[in-house]
């Protein structure tokens, strides 16, 4: 008996990470971020709300998601789009009230599905009471140390740290360190290294930075008690300052993730983080992917704009794409999940005036789809949604409002986002009058809509092609055009081709040793697979992608 015991503490302790995996719905999980503020008004005033979002549901069900990710909804000033946060434990009146919360959360989940919350782990609204108390002379009350706090300005400050010291003159001392806008003031989970000549860098385990960490567990525990099922954190990788290796971040999160992850076994952790090497480490089950050159001419950082791969001049390559990803992918397959999103409401969609063409993202969506991982759809890039440019400055948006515009449901006034009039939208509607919608895509065919639906359908029906399916890249960098990858599990193999650029093309591929290549979906069955002696043989049209099953 005892040695049986001893052989199944040695197999448990054995398992990759023990006493630390996922849940096993993300397995199968495919996200669907909504901007709150955006999808759908079910009040008249203008802007999206809870209610809204829960009248929806059986649409976004349909879409073939299964795990919805709200931006923050918490109390705030708005000055952030609701990344200010005044108080973490109250939606927002814009938005609705607690219980409303509860009964979408119970909406969602008899539907099967998830439901995340956004936590602004990073600063909090200036308004918030946490800052108001902390500002106060005294230095020794409950908030007290929950920022971080100096009296001058040290000269020798690097220009991206000199950013972010606002000069306040409040009675507790002349600066604070904000994270973002000057209305977001970092919450104080202390330095890496702590210089003693600068007496505001406390330690981690100092007790004002302690006494934040046990907040974010407050504030996480009330949410998952009332049936959230996790969260995406912001800016999760910059909690701890002066930290550039991330060590100190890293162990903050080992800490916060173990609590979690023996306290809710059924919660998720999604980093914002972009690292999923260091998230995973930390402990976060998801964290999300940049596509940069593939998919946007302008990377952060690049003052030139880069050749996107995903555009019908094909002047891109694929190569930077596939080190950074298979380095990010190879790390943490097992042990974590990367996360590929068609968008979000901080970057340009990808449809917008440089790809337009209903065919060019079909193409990008067949790429974005078919990624191992967890695919996530940004609320209407199911039905090709545009940036658009030139949107109005809202509430801290500057130019991502191109982003946010209100969901297109139908032809009429409003879209069916609200019944308000036009001015008072949240941000202005997409001005073409042919602006896509669900009621126009819903029953055709060949609308975006469908196509996102029939992928979403493959990737459910196939091991090979789902989260945890294999991949691997076949096709030669030397030759970028067309991309083709093999996804795997098993004996299943799905080879996916993928070619957005505006001529024919062809690759030759080292043989896959199968007797048959059949088409199961894409963009036209005109493209081909022959399997050959040692080679085999794709060919493409013009701006096509398509998913072959081996047998
Ligand atoms: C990242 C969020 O996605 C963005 O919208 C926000 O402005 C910053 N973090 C600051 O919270």
């Amino acid at each position: 008996m005892k040695k049986l015991v001893m052989l199944l503490i040695c197999v448990l302790a054995s398992l990759p990470a023990f006493g630390q995996k996922s849940p096993d719905w993300l397995k199968a999980a495919v996200f669907y971020q909504i901007y709150p503020s955006s999808f759908q008004d079910s009040d008249g005033n203008g802007i999206g709300d809870l209610k809204g979002i829960q009248s929806r549901l059986d649409y976004v069900q349909s879409i073939g998601v299964n795990t919805i990710w709200l931006n923050p909804i918490f109390k705030s000033a708005f000055i952030d789009g609701g990344y200010d946060v005044i108080d973490y434990y109250q939606v927002d009146p814009r938005f609705g009230t607690n219980s409303g919360l509860v009964e979408l959360v119970n909406e969602v989940h008899r539907r099967k599905m998830h439901i995340v919350l956004d936590l602004v782990a990073g600063h909090s609204s200036n308004q918030s009471e946490w800052f108001k108390q902390s500002m106060q002379a005294d230095s020794n009350l409950q908030y007290s140390d929950y920022y971080i706090w100096a009296p001058n300005k040290p000269n020798d400050l690097s220009e991206q740290d000199a950013s972010r010291w606002v000069e306040a003159n409040a009675p507790r001392a002349k600066y604070y360190i904000k994270n973002y806008y000057d209305a977001q003031p970092a919450l104080n989970y202390g330095f890496a290294h702590p210089d003693p000549k600068h007496p505001w860098e406390q330690a981690v385990d100092a007790p004002g930075p302690q006494a934040v960490r046990r907040e974010l567990q407050n504030i996480i525990t009330f949410w998952l008690e009332k049936g959230v099922d996790g969260f995406r954190v912001d800016m999760a990788s910059s909690l701890v300052k002066g930290d550039p290796d991330k060590a100190a971040t890293i162990a903050l999160w080992k800490d916060l993730t173990g609590w979690f992850r023996g306290k809710y076994p059924e919660g998720v952790l999604i980093a914002e983080w972009f690292n999923p090497k260091q998230s995973i480490a930390a402990g976060f089950d998801v964290d999300f992917m940049r596509p940069g050159k593939l998919t946007s001419a302008n990377e952060r950082g690049s003052a030139t704009p880069a050749k996107v791969y995903f555009a019908k001049a094909g002047e891109g390559s694929p190569a930077d794409w596939e080190a950074y990803f298979k380095d990010q992918y190879e790390s943490t397959v097992g042990k974590g999940y990367t996360s590929l999103p068609t968008g979000n409401h901080d970057q340009p969609r990808i449809a917008g005036e440089d790809r337009k063409d209903p065919a060019e993202l079909k193409v990008l969506l067949a790429f974005l789809l078919t990624q191992p991982g967890i695919p996530l759809i940004y609320y209407g890039d199911e039905l090709g949604m545009k940036y658009i440019a030139n949107s109005p400055d809202v509430e801290g948006s500057r130019n991502r409002s191109g982003s946010r515009t209100p969901m297109q449901w139908d032809g009429s006034e409003d879209a069916g986002f609200s019944s308000s009039s036009k001015d008072k939208l949240y941000i202005p509607l997409d001005p073409d009058p042919n602006r896509p919608t669900v009621a126009k895509q819903d029953k055709d065919p060949n609308s975006q809509l469908n196509y996102v639906r029939g992928l979403l359908k493959l990737r459910k029906s196939a091991a090979a092609l789902d989260n945890e399916g294999g991949l691997e890249f076949l096709s030669d960098v030397a030759q970028p055009y067309p991309l083709v990858y093999m996804r795997h599990k098993g004996n299943e193999k799905y080879v996916i081709a993928i070619n957005p650029t505006n001529k024919s093309v062809e690759a030759k591929i080292v043989s896959q040793s199968a007797h048959r290549a059949i088409y199961s979906f894409g963009t036209t069955e005109t493209s081909s697979y022959k399997t050959g002696n040692g080679v085999d043989t794709i060919q493409l049209p013009p701006v096509s992608a398509a998913v072959f099953k081996l047998e």
